[in-house]
């Protein structure tokens, strides 16, 4: 008779099982459900809207000072939440759902008790990624590489990047070994985040202008540097080859907005195929070795056989590169 029972009860609780089961995936199917529990703040579709609650329930994880020439131009103050950064010291890794904010800000600055001190002032954008290890936008070009990238207006807080290849990433290759992002920079996050030190960096961040064998993390970056005089050795060097009106490509690219382009990309202009496969990316130092040796940072450029003397006077370069740095 117990034997019977137990035979009986089976079936029941396995069909009572497939209930709820099927109830569960239809409140899902439903649309939204699936998304809400990703993200509060990303549509259906994978538009990113500004975190409504910013910056309630976020933690504030380091922050970048941006030299010139004046003192620092920009303060980008970077932020994540709590569970991200217990996640990424557990795991050396940030998992599906992780935010990561920055606020870019201009500053003011004035004599203070600690000397000349610096403080965020107006905020001049937010920059947003959002980790999705799940690729669930496949045709939405805010999403890719893992992640959703987004840029806000300052005002109206409105998403306006439109295509994240074109937006961000060129810009995030020097850190794409840690998933995109800077992690060095933020101790909070522990040791698996300092992996990637950059071998140049220096203390207090200025290179001493003469280091053997070191063309210059200054370059461009202050220190002397004069973007007034880099105008008139433009004009001298570079301008019969290079404009620096958008689009405006002559014997060699437009170099409008060049500092921080991938190389090869100034639209409208066939560059050779050692310049356009190049991965490298237009940093102040870059430009400074390129025009240094114009045959060496990229083997096979045509710069390399029209212009192979390249500039060089250190302060030259110096200054084109600050001047470069002022022609967006
Ligand atoms: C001109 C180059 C450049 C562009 C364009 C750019 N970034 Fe970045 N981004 C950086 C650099 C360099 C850092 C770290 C240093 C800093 O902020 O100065 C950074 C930091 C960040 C951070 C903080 C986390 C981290 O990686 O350290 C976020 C978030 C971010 N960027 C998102 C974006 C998004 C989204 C876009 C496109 C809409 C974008 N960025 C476009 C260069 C760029
Ligand atoms: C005689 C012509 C010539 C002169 C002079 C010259 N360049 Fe170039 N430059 C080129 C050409 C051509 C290219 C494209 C190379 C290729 O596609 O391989 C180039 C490419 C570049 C690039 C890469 C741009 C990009 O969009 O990827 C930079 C940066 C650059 N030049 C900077 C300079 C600077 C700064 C000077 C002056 C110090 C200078 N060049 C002088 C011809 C010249």
């Amino acid at each position: 008779m117990s034997k019977r029972h137990s035979q009986n009860a089976g079936p029941i609780i396995i069909a009572i099982g497939l209930l709820l089961f099927a109830t569960g995936c239809k409140e899902t199917d439903r649309g939204r459900t699936g998304v809400d529990a990703y993200s509060s703040f990303v549509t259906e579709g994978g538009d990113i809207n500004f975190p409504a609650d910013f910056p309630n329930g976020y933690v504030f994880i380091g922050s970048w000072a941006v030299d010139s020439s004046d003192g620092v131009a920009d303060i980008h103050s970077v932020y994540t939440r709590p569970v991200d950064v217990s996640n990424f010291k557990e795991t050396g890794k940030f998992l599906d759902g992780a935010v990561l904010v920055k606020e870019v800000s201009g500053t003011l600055g004035a004599t203070h008790t600690t000397g000349n001190a610096f403080w965020a002032h107006e905020t001049k954008t937010w920059f947003l990624m959002i980790k999705d290890s799940k690729q669930r936008f496949p045709s939405n070009p805010l999403w890719g590489d893992g992640w959703g990238w987004a840029r806000f207006d300052p005002d109206t807080k409105k998403q306006i990047s439109t295509n994240y290849k074109a937006d961000c990433l060129g810009c995030h290759i020097p850190a794409k070994q840690s998933d995109w992002v800077y992690t060095y920079a933020y101790p909070v996050l522990g040791p698996n985040g300092q992996a990637t030190i950059p071998k140049d960096a220096v203390m207090g961040g200025r290179a001493e202008e003469d280091t053997p064998g070191h063309s210059g993390v200054i370059v461009g970056q202050g220190a002397g540097s004069d973007a007034a005089a880099g105008k008139v050795a433009f004009g001298v060097n570079c301008a019969g080859c290079h404009s620096v009106t958008t689009g405006g490509a002559a014997v060699g690219p437009s170099l409008a907005g060049v500092v921080g382009r991938k190389a090869g990309t100034s639209p409208g202009y066939a560059y050779s195929p050692a310049m356009s496969n190049s991965e490298v990316i237009w940093t102040p130092e870059n430009i400074a070795k390129h025009i240094e040796k114009p045959k060496e940072l990229i083997p096979g450029n045509r710069m390399g056989n029209l212009f192979p003397r390249g500039v060089q006077d250190a302060k030259q370069r110096g200054d084109i590169v600050a001047y470069l740095q002022t022609v967006r």
